[in-house]
């Protein structure tokens, strides 16, 4: 952190807060029984089926998204089911870690870092694990790639499987129309583009899926979602209410949705587009397939002999711009540009224009100071 507070976040989360989130969070704290507490919690409700687009409620979780997965596993499960884990990252693999953990009968279908999941595939593993419900990742952070949800649906339901989706870096920013997909569980966390501090998770459920939570086994405490859906109808929380960040989040959620959730959408899909030309212009290479280039955050290659570490380094100590590294099995190999919540296109400018003076200064020098800046400019002004 620079020493005027003002560096800026191109890390998936946390993201940027706009400062009328900033001053929600810094309002007098009240009571989590009281009539403003549920005043929020009913407002926040009914925003977030609009972002999920549901007619469920979406229940509010004081936890990380790891929580909200973690929540869905062991509440819709009892041990020795079968569930198809699709893994085409680190947080594919965290569904296979948490359902192994609830003695869970795993199936993985591994698919090669950067790439996404053919929805061909998933088929035929449905079919030869015979699980009865899949879990995947709608946006995997850690390799900037977007799975083709809608079509692993499509065959999710095919097979009867009842499906669990984390789609934490990707609510907001890309299409996940719940309902209308047939999505069964869906989950997502308030530090992506919901542009509030982390410390909430949410959890939308289907029909289908709170029937499986009815007849499952698996043990649960404070991650009880039908404890949850019952304080839900008197506008309250089973345990203490996240309040502030709940108050937090509907100002949040007024904001990002004064365009509707297709503007929140576009605006993601253009920051994307614009970061993925700047990148190509400044000779680097996408580590993911380009034909599932995720619009929240965009992995890439460093050119020869540069760290992308040391690069990233550089970049937060002299112009306190934090972009990501890679994680796990990336770890050291690739570098991540966010463009998640409320970044405004003169920060994704500035960001770009501070990460050509830093590659130059590692030694990529095979471009023109100012062409990643330009093939950007040329999306975010058009
Ligand atoms: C796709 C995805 N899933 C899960 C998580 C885990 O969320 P949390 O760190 O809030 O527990 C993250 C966070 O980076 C994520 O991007």
């Amino acid at each position: 952190m620079n020493r005027y507070e003002s560096d800026l976040l191109l890390i998936p989360g946390p993201t940027p807060m706009p400062p009328a989130v900033m001053r929600a969070l810094s309002e007098p704290a009240h009571g989590h029984r009281t009539p403003q507490f549920s005043k929020n919690l009913e407002s926040v409700t009914g925003r977030l089926k609009e972002v999920f687009r549901t007619e469920s409620d979406v229940i509010v979780l004081a936890s990380s998204g790891t929580g909200g997965m973690e929540a869905a596993i062991a509440n819709a499960h009892s041990p020795g089911d079968k569930i198809l884990v699709v893994e085409i990252g680190a947080f594919g693999r965290r569904w296979a870690e948490i359902a192994e953990g609830y003695g869970l009968e795993v199936a993985r279908l591994e698919v090669e870092w950067g790439k996404a999941a053919d929805p061909a595939a998933v088929d035929e593993a449905l079919a030869s694990s015979g699980a009865g419900s899949i879990a995947f990742t709608h946006n995997e952070t850690s390799t900037g790639v977007t799975n083709p949800t809608q079509a692993i649906l499509e065959v999710a339901n095919k097979h009867g499987a009842l499906s669990i989706i984390d789609a934490i870096s990707g609510l907001m920013a890309s299409e996940l129309p719940m309902d209308e997909w047939g999505a069964d569980i869906v989950v997502g966390g308030s530090q992506k583009a919901f542009a509030i501090p982390p410390g909430l998770a949410f959890v939308a459920l289907s029909d289908r899926a709170w029937k499986a939570v009815e007849s499952a086994t698996s043990p649960t405490y404070y991650f009880d979602l039908m404890a949850m859906r019952k304080s839900l109808e008197k506008w309250t929380t089973a345990y203490t209410g996240a309040t502030t960040l709940v108050r937090a989040l509907d100002v949040a959620l007024e904001l990002l949705l004064a365009d509707g959730l297709e503007g929140s959408i576009e605006t993601h899909r253009r920051r994307g587009e614009a970061v993925r030309a700047g990148i190509d212009a400044m000779g680097l290479k996408l580590f993911s397939d380009p034909a599932h280039a995720s619009d929240s955050v965009t992995a890439v290659l460093p050119p020869d002999g540069v760290d992308p570490d040391a690069m990233r380094k550089d970049l937060a100590q002299r112009f306190s711009i934090h972009m990501a590294g890679g994680q796990k099995d990336l770890k050291g190999k690739i570098f991540r540009i966010a463009h998640l919540g409320v970044i405004e296109p003169y920060q994704l400018l500035g960001g770009l224009a501070c990460l050509e003076i830093v590659l130059r200064a590692q030694g990529h020098t095979a471009f023109e100071p100012g062409a990643g800046v330009a093939a950007a400019s040329q999306i975010l002004g058009g």
